[in-house]
């Protein structure tokens, strides 16, 4: 081959690259012409031997063979490389292509939510429907209506927040108010659970948050008695704690039942035996329940002689409390990941 031939050069690197069938294989290539000692460097160093007047012309048709070897280089490089799929970027485009990505964590619904749904899941299967009602209410439904006269002594164990300026709204105390408001709208036979929010002015502390959450149940029709209640509620809690849990109805008051009892389960950590948890008692207290007060019956337009029925409320933070072996309240609303991912 002339030493200094160009064109000569050009046009058996041109018969090579096209015989290339590897990388492997245009890699030697691209040594033989490009690398230290190749072609390149031998036209290029070989200027300085030139007379004067070609060195420029040379030095150009030489820079111009270095451009077409990396053009066609680069080319062949493309055809050898497998195609397609999502890390096919070009090179040139700047996306650094082996950077992570942002992975989208999945999130999940809170222990709380969690904890309604399955309370509630619980009672639609036996036939209660599921109801909500306003975190704002009226005096009367949230007392007077329950058969609590302001001035009764009983108020006093729901401490309220009342609304400045509105008269008669405040903050409910309990989920009490909605046996009022869906018993006023409905004609029994009915059965409903209602789950929501509720407000007392409680200093905070491991057991006790100015806001949490209640589900309130309730059943009328005719005919219907005590054990009713404690038939639905012993299915209910042996759903939710396990089938070998006892269940004890101790006599209790509320304004709004008649007769009215506390409900407890067996402590499932000492299995009734006694301990710190339960306080060596063996029993734990979950609702309150009670007939519906005759007066509340009344109250709603319902004939009281010829409808009965019960209800029950209960703390849906003590229950997963209990569930789950938390032991301080304010772990539910201080958006801890460490302890929201837990469940
Ligand atoms: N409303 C009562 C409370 O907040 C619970 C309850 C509801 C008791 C229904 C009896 C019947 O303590």
């Amino acid at each position: 081959m002339p030493g200094l031939d160009i064109e000569a050069y050009q046009k058996a690197f041109e018969g090579e690259i096209e015989a290339v069938d590897s990388l492997q294989a245009l890699e030697e290539l691209k040594v033989k012409y490009l690398g230290r000692k190749g072609i390149l460097a031998q036209l290029t160093g070989s200027i300085p031997q030139l007379p004067q007047g070609e060195r420029a012309g040379f030095g150009q048709r030489a820079n111009i063979f270095k451009n077409r070897i990396n053009l066609l280089i680069a080319e062949k490089q493309g055809a050898l490389i497998p195609q397609g799929g999502p890390y096919d970027l070009p090179a040139a485009s700047g996306v650094d292509i082996g950077m992570p990505g942002y992975v989208q964590e999945p999130g999940h619904l809170h222990p709380i939510t969690q904890t309604i749904d399955e309370i509630c899941l619980i009672f639609s299967r036996m036939g209660f429907s599921i109801v909500e009602g306003p975190e704002i209410e009226t005096e009367y439904n949230n007392f007077t209506g329950l058969n609590i006269p302001l001035d009764h002594p009983s108020r006093d164990a729901f401490d309220t927040f009342y609304l400045k300026g509105a008269q008669h709204l405040l903050l409910r105390s309990h989920t009490s108010p909605v046996q009022i408001r869906e018993m006023k709208s409905t004609k029994p036979p009915l059965a409903v659970v209602v789950p929501g929010r509720v407000y007392r002015p409680d200093a905070t502390d491991a057991s006790h948050l100015f806001m949490f959450h209640q589900v309130e149940g309730f059943l009328v029709d005719q005919g219907i008695r005590f054990s009713d209640l404690k038939g639905i509620l012993e299915v209910f809690l042996k759903n939710v704690f396990g089938r070998e849990i006892k269940t004890r109805f101790r006599p209790h008051f509320f304004p709004f039942t008649e007769p009215s009892a506390e409900v407890d389960i067996s402590c499932s950590i000492c299995k009734g035996a006694g301990c710190s948890s339960c306080g060596q008692k063996g029993w734990l207290e979950i609702l309150g329940s009670g007939m519906i007060h005759p007066n509340v019956l009344k109250n709603v337009g319902y004939d009281n002689k010829k409808y009965s029925g019960f209800a029950f409320g209960m703390g849906i933070e003590r229950i997963a409390m209990l569930k789950y072996g938390i032991n301080d309240i304010r772990l539910f609303c201080e958006n801890d990941l460490r302890f929201l991912r837990q469940f």
